[in-house]
Formats: structure tokens, sequence, C-alpha cells
């Protein structure tokens, strides 16, 4: 018995060595300790030995069972460590220095809102930021929207209670509440509150509504606002400055096409539509882009300066608008999400 078992566990030693896998480790198994298992056999034949040797015989069987079973344990714990290693990959050296990040790229409202600035700076444009947090007064009284106008009902937005307080954000009146910007058009006012003209000033930022989100819509988007202040501006000019603009960023064929509509702070005042070569393959000749318009003279008033001597237009343009029919983006919601997928296409 005791041969029989010393040459059973030193094929068993030997064999393991050829044990890579499960499927390997259970025929393994199963050729010792399965129902047809060698040491299983030799277990069967414990009965026919006479009975004063049997005792002996069962602690021989005994131990080389547990030896077995030292084997197995063994062999099986290798194929363990051998699937973690294999689904850890290859050893890393954690002492090397973290990897330099990869190189970020502009957020594509970044982009064409710098694009938009750049061109309009050849003309003399300059850039003047105001606060998101605005007051009813810039954002709408002083642009002849007042509490009661039709036109504000659509712009009534996120006020904040009343006990607020914005220490660095100027009132014109001591009781006005603040409201998140609904336009950047408040900007206009703070800048002709604060500088004489000729004004010819860009003020891009971002706005808030309460609209619901949906493929075209965001309850927060950004605007360029922009703003000339001077001695005989006609519509002659605005209609030329929205002409280079749109001709700068869609190419020569561009044009712009005025409809008349309503703004409380512009008279007359035109939504703007614009056509581009590419829109005509879409099958879409003229997309609605922007409003416009010649400043009011009771803006004018407002702020100080005399309408018989001054004129000037304003506008406004949403850039998400821009750049989805600039790169052929259908959801707005793809500028928000923060998808690197989505940004680095801008890189
Ligand atoms: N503030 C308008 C809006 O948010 C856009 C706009 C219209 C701006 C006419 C202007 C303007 O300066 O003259 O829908």
């Amino acid at each position: 018995m005791q041969e029989k078992l010393n040459e059973l566990i030193s094929r068993a030693r030997e064999e393991v060595a050829a044990v890579k896998t499960r499927p390997q480790f259970e025929a393994f198994k199963a050729a010792y300790v399965g129902p047809r298992g060698s040491l299983t056999a030799l277990m069967k034949t414990l009965g026919q030995l006479p009975k004063e040797e049997r005792p002996a015989a069962g602690r021989l069987i005994n131990e080389a069972k547990q030896q077995v079973q030292a084997i197995l344990d063994e062999a099986l714990a290798a194929i363990e460590r051998a699937e973690l290693e294999a689904r850890l990959g290859p050893p890393i050296d954690p002492t090397l220095p973290t990897p330099d990040p990869l190189p970020g790229n502009r957020h594509p409202i970044t982009l064409v809102r710098d694009e938009i600035c750049r061109i309009l700076a050849r003309l003399g444009f300059t850039v003047r930021e105001g606060p998101e947090i605005e007051t009813e007064y810039y954002c709408f009284d002083a642009l002849c929207t007042p509490a009661e106008h039709p036109a504000r009902d659509t712009q009534d937005t996120y006020y904040l209670p009343r006990e607020v307080r914005f220490g660095n954000v100027s009132r014109k009146n001591p009781d006005e509440r603040y409201l998140m910007r609904t336009h950047t058009s408040s900007v206009q006012i703070r800048t002709l509150l604060a500088e004489k003209p000729p004004v010819r000033i860009l003020s891009p930022g971002r706005v808030f509504r309460r609209d619901t989100a949906d493929a075209t819509h965001s309850a927060n988007f950004h605007q360029i606002e922009g703003l000339v202040v001077d001695r005989g501006i006609t519509v002659c000019d605005l209609k030329a400055t929205l002409d280079y603009l749109f001709q700068s960023l869609l190419g020569k064929e561009a044009r712009t096409r005025f409809r008349p509509h309503y703004f409380g702070y512009t008279e007359p005042s035109f939504e703007v539509d614009f056509s581009a070569a590419h829109l005509k393959k879409l099958g879409r000749e003229w997309v609605e882009i922007m409003g416009c318009g010649m400043v009011d003279p009771a803006v004018l008033e407002e702020v100080g300066l005399d309408p018989e001597e001054w004129s000037g237009f304003a506008f406004g343009l949403g850039v998400e608008r821009i750049a989805m029919t600039l790169y052929g983006v259908e959801d707005i919601r793809n500028f928000y999400t923060n998808d690197v997928r989505f940004l680095r296409q801008f890189a």
C-alpha cells in the first residue's frame, strides 16, 4: 500500500506541473479523487485487506489524501494568481512620474465666441463683460421693458430672493430684485452709463431662461451682444456689419435677411435670417439667427444721450445656434454634457 501511495503522489507532483487552466485542473482532480480516480480506487481496496491491516492502511491513505489535497490546493491557487495577473496586465512601476495629461482643446462654444469677436474686432469692436446676476433695471426697465410689459413675461425667469444682496453687482434702485440675466442686452446699459460715445462694443456671455431642455433649448446658453452708438449711424451700417460677420464666418456667398420684429429697446427692430451655401444642401435656405435693430431713442435718453445727436444699432445672437449650424451639431445638449468624444472633435 505504502509503495502504491508513494508512487501515486510522486506521479501527481509530476503531472501537476502541466496543469495551467481550470479545465485541466478539473481533469487532474478527477484523475485522483474523482469517483474513478486512482486514489479513490486504492481506498476501495481497503475492504479487501485483512482486518488487522486495515487501520494502518487507512492511516496511510488518509495521509496520502491530505498530500493530494495540498497539491490540488496549490495548483488551484496558482491558476487563480495567473488569472488575476492576466486581468491586471503587465506590471507597472509605481515610482515613475505621472504621465502628462492629454493636451486639452477649446470648447466649441468658446471657439465660435472667439471667432466672432475676432471678426468684429477688425471693425473696431472691443469686448465689455457684464455680470450674470443682473438687476431688473439693467435687464428690463432701462431697455424699455417695464414690469407690466408682455415682452417681459417670456423672460421673467430666475429671480433671486428679495433679501439676497450682491455687493459687486450695482443696483439702480435700492429695492429692485436680482435675477439671472436673460440676455446680454443689459450690458448695453451698463456700458452706456459708464462710457461716452462713440461706443462700439461686443458683450459675450452666459444667459439663463426658464426653458425646458430639449434638442434646441437649454436653460442656460450663450449670447453675444453688439452695440454701436455714434453720430449718423443707420440701418445700412447694421446690415453691412452683419453681412461682414456672416461672410467671414460662412463664406462669400453668405447672405442675411431682415424681417420686421419687436424688441423694446430697438426701433425699428428686425429678426435676422442667414443663408449659406452649405444650408441649401441640407434643404434649408434661411435660418433664423438673431435679433437686432436701431437703438431706441428712449434708451439713449435713459442713459443721458441726446437722440438728436447720437444714434446706434444693437444686435444679440445665440452662440450655440451658430455653432450648431457651423458644425452640424443636432442637439444643443451636446455642448454641456462634456463628453470628451464630442469635445475632441473640435481640437
Ligand atoms: N436680447 C434679445 C434676446 O435675447 C436679442 C436682441 C434683439 C438683442 C435685438 C439686441 C437687439 O441687441 O437689438 O432675444
